[in-house]
């Protein structure tokens, strides 16, 4: 019987976490002191199986230029066939850096200054960086909400996509931040539609892993052989391990042609050999970390439980998105009345450091996302700040009472 402990709680300010930054103040190591809820990254330690392999890399202690080992691409394959019933191969896969860094090149590969790129707003910003950056023409196709529900605007993106000069199409699946997790519908749909405009289609599956039942991730190139001929997925063990700091990801390019055109373009980036440490943490992950992965899954499920209840119970008049993916909570603060300054005034005042919703598109705005995978305790601790300071603001302006 495993003992995984999600429950411990390691502050990370000394070791220079991005999330922990903006903490100007010390939190003492064993209380259930003030833990933010910003970047997407986990306040957990990694597997044991992990650290292990790390250990053993690092014992050995020569640490020249390396490239994966053909177990390296059968465990990404491997795992792919397992979590998500989709056939990758393994020399459909190139290693990267990061998603972050692969958006950058994939726009650049397969589009040209001027060209246009579709971006399905609020999203993660780098969508827009990677476009607006490298004087490519954002075109926006913004989520329709309705009564906290997100889904695509099919028409909208019907007459984006019949511009002449929109040659890709960033898509988040699942969705950071609105937690959605696309149906094989959805999917089809926009399948049919860039295929019919002859858009290729990058698809961002870098929080596939982290889906709650009864939802399912499908992989965008598992859906049918043209989907597949027209498509790169982007894939890490960085969000499902909490290994972002270790700078390894992996494109799936099922169409050689493409494959062979992204690797081109990307030799002009000056990147040589892997990251050693990465490469050896994905393999252990994929190959060791199903156990660990499952009860991060069940702990996950625990904290979106509370955090659903505490919620709806406390404070109706603030409403939440239903998280089918994803660990990042999307919650609407509209019913407090407050500009985004005053907003951030007031969070800070309370202790919470979130990330407001503007950060990914002005339809963001209004909203704030949370980040849920900390242990339960900080997370209890941050929605009573919550709790309070909204009682608190009730009782100066009397806005927000349900
Ligand atoms: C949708 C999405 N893509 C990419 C990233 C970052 O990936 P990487 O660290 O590999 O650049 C994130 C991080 O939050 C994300 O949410």
């Amino acid at each position: 019987m495993r003992n995984d402990d999600f429950d411990t709680l390691y502050p990370r300010r000394q070791i220079g976490a991005a999330k922990w930054q903006p903490l100007d103040r010390p939190v003492s190591p064993d209380s259930a002191g003030v833990f933010p809820f910003s970047v997407a990254d986990m306040d957990f330690k990694t597997a044991p199986e992990i650290s292990e392999a790390l250990h053993e890399a690092a014992d050995f202690a020569i640490y020249g230029y390396s490239s994966p080992l053909p177990a390296y691409y059968d465990a990404v394959c491997a795992w792919q066939q397992r979590r998500h019933g989709f056939a990758c191969q393994s020399d459909w896969i190139v290693q990267v850096p990061n998603i972050v860094y692969a958006l950058y090149q994939l726009v650049n590969a397969f589009s040209n200054p001027g060209d246009g790129v579709i971006v399905q707003t609020p999203v993660y910003p780098p969508f827009f960086h990677a476009v607006e950056r490298q004087q490519r023409r954002l075109v926006l196709n913004p989520l329709v909400e309705q009564d906290l529900r997100y889904t695509i605007d099919l028409d909208d993106l019907a007459a984006k996509a019949a511009d002449p000069g929109v040659r890709l199409m960033i898509l988040c699946s699942p969705h950071n931040p609105v937690g959605r997790v696309w149906a094989r519908d959805e999917l089809e749909a926009v399948v049919r539609i860039c295929r019919q405009h002859d858009i290729l289609l990058i698809s961002d599956e870098i929080h596939a892993d982290l889906v709650f039942k009864p939802h399912r991730h499908t992989v965008l190139a598992g859906l049918s052989q043209d989907a597949a001929d027209h498509c790169v997925i982007c894939t890490a063990p960085s969000k499902t391990f909490n290994l972002a700091s270790l700078a390894t990801a992996n494109l799936i390019f099922p169409n050689a042609e493409l494959r062979r055109r992204y690797q081109a373009a990307e030799s002009r980036a000056g990147i040589h050999g892997a990251n050693y440490f990465g490469t050896v943490a994905c393999q252990a992950a994929y190959e060791k970390g199903e156990a660990w992965y499952q009860a991060l899954l069940a702990y996950l499920a625990g904290n979106k439980a509370m955090f659903t209840e505490t919620m709806r119970r406390e404070l109706p008049q603030l409403g939440i998105t239903d998280l089918e993916g994803t660990y990042l909570g999307w919650m609407d603060m509209r019913a407090l009345n407050l500009s985004e300054a005053d907003r951030l005034a007031w969070l800070q005042a309370a202790d919470l450091y979130l990330t407001a919703g503007s950060f990914f598109g002005s339809p963001g705005t209004g909203f704030e996302r949370i980040n849920l995978a900390l242990p339960r305790r900080a997370l209890e601790a941050g929605l009573e700040r919550l709790v309070r300071a909204v009682r608190q603001l009730d009782d100066r302006g009397g806005k927000t009472n349900p």
